[in-house]
């Protein structure tokens, strides 16, 4: 039988693999980069951890074994990301396979509301630190030959964000930094991409909704659920991967079929 191209179909599995490859992982320490810590390390790969808080860190780069380390920073400082992808650039041989940026914040104001000071924390806080790492990780997966940035977007900055205008407009502003990045960065065979998750039960978001809330999103998913971290971790493990070798400026939305539904009340119907 005669295929489309030379790749054993049996392949598809191995290429899930990340063995021998190095990652960052930027907000390391709780919900969805937690989670996906361990999902790359499962797969194979050696991981910095990074995160704010430190004991945070190093307990994920401890879970996740495979020589992981686990490093404190707060990535929305220049200096602190520069020194981080130095340092890791002079741990691993001046090259990285990637890295994904998973950290984010929200505030609820409405646009009335909002101060000068909350809106640049926003923007500090969600859109800023994937710049600064775009910046100084692309001299190491260039020296590399190959890599992949990841970023975590959200359907709030596709949709509208009610209560939190800043953050949504920040993670927009991040999906269209991914799609320059991919453009800039394609020739250098660096791939760029996002995820943007809907409801996805982390600590940080049982906090804000309680379970009212979890019930009202589960009611609202097509799939009558909302996410768990391993649900996001996942679809970052594939965009890692070389399965996703020909997939770049994106963003896929990982959010129960919330942002396929019809828009219009259809009760009169
Ligand atoms: N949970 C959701 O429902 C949801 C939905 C859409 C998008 N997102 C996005 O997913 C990402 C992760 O969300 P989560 O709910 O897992 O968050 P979380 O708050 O549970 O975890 C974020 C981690 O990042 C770390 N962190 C925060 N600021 C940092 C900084 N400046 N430097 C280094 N580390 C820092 C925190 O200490 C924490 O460990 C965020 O970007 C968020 O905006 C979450």
């Amino acid at each position: 039988m005669t295929r489309a191209d030379d790749t054993p179909i049996a392949d598809y599995a191995r290429m899930l693999r990340l063995d021998g490859r190095r990652y960052v992982i930027l907000g390391a320490g709780q919900g969805i980069g937690r989670q996906s810590c361990h999902a790359l390390a499962a797969n194979g790969a050696r991981l910095v951890c990074v995160d704010v808080d430190k004991t945070k860190a190093e307990d994920v780069a401890h879970e996740c074994g495979n020589d992981a380390i686990g490093w404190a920073a707060d990535v929305s400082d220049r200096a602190s990301v520069e020194r981080l992808f130095a340092e890791v650039g002079g741990l691993f041989g001046g090259r990285l396979d990637g890295f994904i940026d998973i950290v984010g914040r929200a505030q609820y104001a409405d646009i009335g509301e909002l101060t000068d000071e909350l809106w640049d924390w926003h923007f500090t806080q969600n859109l800023r630190h994937a710049w600064l790492a775009m910046q100084a990780a692309t001299p190491l997966l260039e020296a590399n030959g190959r890599g992949e940035m990841t970023f975590i977007a959200s359907a709030s900055g596709i949709t509208s964000a009610p209560r939190h205008p800043a953050y949504g407009a920040a993670k927009a502003g991040l999906m269209s930094l991914v799609r320059t990045a991919a453009v800039e960065l394609g020739p250098k065979n660096i791939r760029v991409n996002a995820v943007a998750p809907g409801v996805v039960w982390t600590p940080r978001i049982s906090g804000y909704l309680g379970e009212k809330g979890k019930a009202r999103n589960e009611a609202n998913a097509p799939l009558r659920r909302v996410a768990y971290p391993s649900n996001i971790a996942s679809v970052l493990l594939f965009l890692t991967s070389e399965l996703a070798s020909y997939v770049t400026g994106q963003v896929i939305s990982v959010d129960g079929g919330v942002g396929a539904k019809f828009p219009f009340p259809m009760d009169d119907l």
